[in-house]
């Protein structure tokens, strides 16, 4: 994995009235793990991001916010490469307040007919990468007695989808993962919950057809797909120093789809 970073340091200022956090995105180059990089940039925080590749919206912050924006290539099916991510980040500004395990892929088809490499690449990205940056993070938040991890699911962890089983399989374990750890690291002061989005309009799920997308409009009480504005907000809630007594909760953010 090669390392890139911009520009020196300034004290910005954050809203949560402490200075400004160090937030880590994973999957931050497009789709929600944009939109969530976009409002952490939004209220003065400083955002790391990884993913394989850079996009025009990796470039345009590297342009707009010099001092608060560090991006770093890392494919999180790899330890190595987590490990090197979280490394840049502490080289860069020698902590890290807030994860947001965002990166996830997941492939189409029924279970029969996935091959190997299908199950490998979602699990690999889904559940050990997740594993892999929640490990080297909180190593680091249980040294300062502070921080909050947020795991980004999906609804269909809890209700199933025809043709998304491997990656409702992950999903699932990312909901276990997510109390297992707000319990180990409850008296630490860090905080862990998930966010389970319903169907967002994101490169993801244009694997979707017209007649699914329209069926999921019709079903859902807020009559809209969802945006990566309406989880980012949430992301900002849960990771609020404010509500540090909100751990080990799943919330699910889908216009009223599965109520
Ligand atoms: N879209 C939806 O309807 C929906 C609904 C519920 C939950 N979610 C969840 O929301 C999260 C974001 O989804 P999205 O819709 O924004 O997906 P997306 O548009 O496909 O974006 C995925 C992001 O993850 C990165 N990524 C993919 N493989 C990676 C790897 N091996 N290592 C590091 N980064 C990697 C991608 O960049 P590169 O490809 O360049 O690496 C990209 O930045 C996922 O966890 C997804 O499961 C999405």
């Amino acid at each position: 994995m090669s390392t890139e970073t911009n520009g020196t340091e300034t004290n910005g200022t954050g809203t949560n009235g402490t200075g400004p956090r160090i937030v880590i995105v994973t999957g931050g180059s497009r789709g929600l793990g944009a939109g969530i990089v976009a409002s952490y940039l939004a209220s003065g925080d400083r955002v790391a991001a990884c993913a394989r590749s850079v996009t025009p919206e990796v470039e345009a912050w590297r342009e707009q916010y010099p001092d608060h924006f560090l991006f770093a290539p890392a494919d999180l099916s790899s330890s190595a490469d987590a490990k090197a991510f979280v490394d840049a980040v502490i080289d860069r500004w020698d902590r890290v307040d807030v994860l947001i395990n965002n990166a996830g892929v997941a492939r189409d088809g029924i279970l029969g007919m996935a091959s190997d490499e299908d199950i490998d690449v979602v699990v690999d990205l889904n559940i050990k990468g997740t594993l892999y940056m929640s490990r080297l993070v909180s190593r680091r938040m249980l040294a300062r007695r502070s921080g909050s991890i947020v795991n980004i699911s999906s609804i269909v962890g809890r209700s199933g989808y025809r043709g998304l089983g491997v990656y409702s399989a992950t999903k699932a374990a990312l909901d276990g993962l997510t109390r297992s750890m707000a319990r180990e690291l409850g008296s630490r002061g860090i905080t862990v919950n998930g966010i389970a989005p319903g169907y967002l309009r994101t490169e993801m799920s244009h694997g979707l057809d017209e007649g699914q997308m329209d069926q999921i409009v019709r079903r859902t009480p807020a009559g809209r797909l969802g945006d990566p504005d309406d989880i980012a907000r949430v992301c900002q809630f849960l990771t609020d120093p404010r509500n540090d007594y909100l751990t080990g909760q799943v919330i699910v953010v889908d216009g009223g789809l599965t109520s």
